[in-house]
């Protein structure tokens, strides 16, 4: 199984067929796609492609590379991104904003899933939790990337935000396949 297929089945296992999702942090869409194809799922797409320039300063000292595109790389992903998705017409809706505000844009309770995977410092996961899990219905997910990735070059801030929410709100965290975390809102 590649990642993406692992990512996507953790998603699968825990996503209602005709439920409806948001994947926070898209890059090419291959995990959108592979959940979109595999189910009969909706979901917002959200992704600033945004180049260096306008990405904050947490983000880029993580040195995760997704933080320093330049303009060019950027707007090819989000252009490769949107040819992936295009053949699933209105199950996809794209959010293409920074995701705390792209989050102003989604009704509280109106998901079963929000998976996490974009600015992978603790600044960014924090924000992103915070905004995000509003969203989630009452019985859904929150979950994301990257939690307890050994690879040094993957060890972010995820860890340390996942873990301080979940004893702050007594959430527990299970993990999956290819190091996706998931808690039940
Ligand atoms: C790790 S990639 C996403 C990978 C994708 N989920 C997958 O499984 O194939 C991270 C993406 O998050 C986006 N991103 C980073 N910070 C963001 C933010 N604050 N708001 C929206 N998108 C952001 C980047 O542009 C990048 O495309």
């Amino acid at each position: 199984m590649t990642p993406v297929a692992q990512r996507g089945a953790a998603i699968l296992r825990r996503l209602p067929n005709n439920g409806a999702m948001a994947e926070i942090g898209v890059l090419l869409a291959k995990l959108s796609e592979h959940v979109l194809s595999k189910s009969g799922a909706s979901m917002v797409l959200v992704d600033s492609w945004a180049p260096a320039s306008e990405q904050p300063d947490h983000y880029k000292a993580t040195n995760d590379d997704h933080s320093k595109h330049d303009k060019r790389r950027a707007d090819a992903h989000k252009r490769e991104a949107m040819s992936r998705v295009a053949r699933f017409g209105k199950r996809v809706k794209v959010l293409a904003a920074p995701s705390v505000e792209a989050a102003e844009k989604v009704d509280d309770g109106s998901l079963d899933l929000v998976f996490i995977d974009a600015d992978h410092s603790y600044e960014g996961v924090k924000a992103d939790i915070a905004a995000w899990l509003p969203k989630v219905k009452e019985g859904g997910w929150v979950g994301g990337h990257d939690y307890r990735n050994p690879d040094p070059r993957f060890r972010f801030g995820v860890d340390r935000a996942v873990d301080e929410w979940a004893t702050a709100s007594g959430a527990v965290i299970e993990t999956d396949l290819n190091f996706t975390w998931f808690a039940r809102v």
